[in-house]
């Protein structure tokens, strides 16, 4: 995202910086307008949904993620100035000695040097040139998608204020799937107050019973698991994005900043995959006209789940994210021990089971960045009052044009 995570941005920039185990996690966005109301207590709610779910590790025992705001916004107003939001790790309490910025006399560190597989340290040793596996995991640690979860608070907060809603909800957990009768017409589909009241973020309580299951057994066995988790984003007006450079189609940056969340090894739009072995007829989604014609261009499914030709088309974001199993398992993968070479254990930290609800939460997040980014550079801004006018006018011209009216 620009100098950010992954994704792409153009007009909001973000960065961030934190190790797991160092005192907090911080970050800065920059671009959002000013005016924009914004209660820290907004920005909590979707830390508490990054922590949950069933098969969540000892860590999340130990935080109760909360933000600071350090700069950008006063009196419950942004400025339209960089906003600095820190989260402390509470955990750092006993990770001192090893987390200080400059050496601790007369102690040092006892080196990691078993790579884990499926995580960054080898990689991170290469390229680095670091010696000390904790050099490289610290950084490279899920704990930093804390960060990405406030500033996407932020940005959904923004996004808010011209009628457009972004949730998400876990398919799948370890091979047990909500069947994929897919139609990605109306967020009323979804229950979501069945998701944000399962364990799970699954809006089947049948399947969240197997899927609780499911981690069980994986736990039992010292196993990890994987899934697929669905971000719906509705009241999205057609013409956000574009088609005239690769780097403004909306598909591309949005599977680029889900892609770029930790363990995401697959990301789909609409029908995604299975389009691929589907005729045309039954992957494109026919025009109708309205009731009386003329008032705007109707569609009776949205198996492209919202986006052609690299921008919104009207109808809702339907986005998919394949997750696979957390790496670091209990009963610990074969590793080699850096130091002599010899065949040895992996190193295990406290670990998920899964964390597909929490991988979920930090996906809104990123499709609320790169959504706000895209409706930034459309419409502008240094306030609030001006972007969301200019959203205002552009839906009026629509509905004028007989191409789209807000339902
Ligand atoms: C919310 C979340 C929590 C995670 N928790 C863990 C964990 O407890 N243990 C672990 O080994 N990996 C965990 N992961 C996955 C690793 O961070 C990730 O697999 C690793 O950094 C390697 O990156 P890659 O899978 O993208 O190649 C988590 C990922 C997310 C998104």
């Amino acid at each position: 995202m620009g100098e950010g995570e992954g994704a792409c941005l153009i007009r909001l920039r973000f960065a961030s910086a934190g190790e797991s185990h160092g005192p907090a996690e911080v970050c800065i966005i920059d671009g959002i307008p000013a005016g924009l109301a914004l209660d820290p207590a907004v920005i909590d709610v979707d830390l508490a949904r990054r922590q949950r779910g069933y098969g969540r590790g000892g860590r999340m025992a130990i935080e109760t993620d909360r933000v600071r705001v350090l700069a950008g916004i006063r009196l419950g107003r942004t400025l339209g100035t960089p906003i600095c939001l820190m989260v402390e790790n509470l955990d750092h309490q006993s990770w001192r000695p090893q987390m200080q910025p400059e050496p601790f006399p007369g102690w040092t560190p006892e080196r990691m040097t078993v790579p884990r597989p499926g995580h960054a340290d080898l990689g991170g040793l290469a390229k680095f040139g670091h010696e000390d596996i904790r050099d490289v995991l610290e950084r490279a640690s899920a704990r930093e998608t804390v960060a990405r979860v406030a500033a996407g608070a932020v940005a959904r907060t923004l996004l808010r204020e011209v009628g457009v809603e972004i949730r998400g909800f876990v398919r799948g957990i370890g091979g047990v799937t909500i069947p994929m009768d897919f139609a990605g017409m109306s967020p009323a589909e979804v229950d979501w107050d069945a998701v944000e009241s399962s364990d799970c973020a699954c809006p089947d309580p049948g399947v969240e019973i197997a899927m609780r299951a499911a981690i069980d057994r994986a736990r039992e066995r010292g196993e990890s698991l994987g899934g697929v988790f669905e971000i719906w984003a509705w009241g999205l007006c057609p013409g956000i994005g574009g088609y005239g450079s690769p780097g403004d189609r909306l598909d591309g940056r949005l599977m680029g900043a889900v892609g770029s969340i930790p363990a995401i090894k697959g990301v789909e739009v609409g029908l995604g995959f299975r389009a691929a072995g589907l005729h045309g007829s039954a992957v494109h989604d026919p025009l109708l006209p309205s009731i009386p014609p003329g008032q705007s261009v109707l569609r009776g499914t949205n198996r492209a789940g919202g986006l052609e030709g690299g921008l919104t088309n009207g109808m809702p974001l339907v986005l998919r994210a394949a997750m696979k199993p957390i790496p670091t398992l209990t009963a610990a993968l074969a590793s080699v021990d850096l130091r002599d070479g010899a065949a040895a254990s992996a190193h295990r930290e406290r670990s998920d089971i899964e964390a597909v609800a929490a991988a979920r939460v930090v996906g809104e997040a990123m499709v609320a960045l790169e959504l706000a980014d895209a409706y930034l550079q459309k419409f502008g801004g240094d306030s609030v009052q001006e972007f969301a006018g200019a959203v205002a006018r552009y839906e009026e011209t629509l509905g004028e044009r007989g191409l789209w009216r807000r339902s």
